[in-house]
């Protein structure tokens, strides 16, 4: 028996892996869950996955089902006695596929969420609902950095809409059941075993091969962008100091997790140059549907109530990150 049992969704997925890492490694139990949809390369959930399984052994269970199946994540019933918090991680994610792709969002982070709330609700040791929500809640806000008290009811992609009806019907379940819920959400997040669709692995790859790489409204954007590591801590701390709430509040909070630094895009790309050891060919174009100008996390509230504190500047991360590059796909420096 670990030291405590979650139920992780979209521990395939590259924060869900990350954090499931290091649960097992300090010696918890992890029920998880991934469909491994082709979104991006499947084999790096694969690869992923097996290292959660030599890590964890026995500690560790997979489940390779749709999160808005059901019956299939209700016949997890049994397997999951003794979960005392669910991470819900497990989301199609991406601005810019949702608006080539909509419905597959409103399947994953529409119904696949309120079935992990209907299936989590009804957990007898339950203590909190954590879940994934986005920087890109705050559209187009110009007040920065974004704190959790912004008004966030103009998302400009139909991904940010998800993430803050996840945020609404989270507000629902703590009204409704008084689950305890905790929305985290997060800033760009970048590091070892990092989506492929996103920009620093997209950028990497495009550099080492001499390829041009797409720069959106012509450089001129920035990002809060946080290390992998950094997260996970961010998530831990959420778990490890579950919220306390006062009598008659609402049992209801969300959190930004950031890196709480809005870098200017070029500033990332010449990190990543330096990285390489590689300059970048850059194909300048307009800015992207769907897309905001800046992100910039205030995270004083994470801060307080978790001792939330990022750490890695993105010259660290970005090291790390090309390093791990390398390795995974065998390229030398
Ligand atoms: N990475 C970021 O910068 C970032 C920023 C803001 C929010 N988020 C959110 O954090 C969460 C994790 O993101 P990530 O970067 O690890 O993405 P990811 O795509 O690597 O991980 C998500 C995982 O969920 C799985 N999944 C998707 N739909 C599913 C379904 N219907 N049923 C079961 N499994 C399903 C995928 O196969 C994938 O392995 C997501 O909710 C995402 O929206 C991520």
């Amino acid at each position: 028996m670990g030291l405590m049992k979650f139920l992780v969704t979209g521990v395939a997925g590259f924060i869900g892996a990350a954090l499931t890492e290091a649960l097992l490694k300090r010696g918890d139990e992890v029920v998880g869950i991934d469909n491994l949809n082709d979104y991006y390369d499947v084999n790096l959930k694969k690869t992923r996955l097996d290292i959660l399984q030599k890590t964890g052994g026995a500690a560790f269970s997979f489940f390779p089902y749709n999160i808005a199946d059901k019956e299939a994540i209700f016949s997890l019933a049994d397997v999951c006695k003794g979960v005392s918090q669910v991470v819900s991680l497990a989301a199609q994610a991406g601005v810019r596929y949702s608006l080539a792709n909509p419905y597959v969002y409103m399947e994953s982070n529409g119904m696949g969420f309120v079935v992990m709330a209907e299936f989590a609700r009804r957990l007898p040791d339950l203590k909190q609902f954590v879940y994934a929500s986005s920087s890109s809640v705050y559209g187009g806000n110009t007040k920065t950095p974004f704190s959790v008290e912004d008004p966030v009811d103009k998302p400009v992609s139909l991904y940010a809409a998800t993430k803050r009806g996840n945020e609404l019907m989270a507000h629902t379940y703590a009204h409704l059941y008084k689950m305890p819920c905790i929305g985290l959400r997060f800033f760009t997040v970048y590091g070892p075993w990092g989506r492929p669709d996103m920009a620093a692995y997209l950028f990497t790859s495009n550099i080492m091969a001499g390829k041009p790489i797409n720069v959106f409204n012509n450089g001129k954007m920035r990002r809060d962008f946080t290390y992998i590591d950094d997260i996970v801590s961010g998530v831990i701390g959420a778990i490890d100091t579950p919220a306390k709430f006062s009598e008659g509040e609402l049992p209801n909070r969300i959190y930004n997790l950031g890196n709480s630094r809005s870098e200017n895009l070029m500033d990332f790309i010449a990190e990543i140059e330096k990285a390489v050891g590689k300059k970048a060919v850059c194909r300048f174009l307009p800015m992207q549907a769907g897309d905001v100008l800046e992100t910039f996390a205030d995270v004083s509230a994470s801060t307080r109530d978790f001792g939330y504190m990022p750490k890695t500047p993105i010259s660290a991360g970005i090291l790390r990150f090309v390093d791990w590059y390398r390795k995974y796909h065998d390229v030398g420096a």
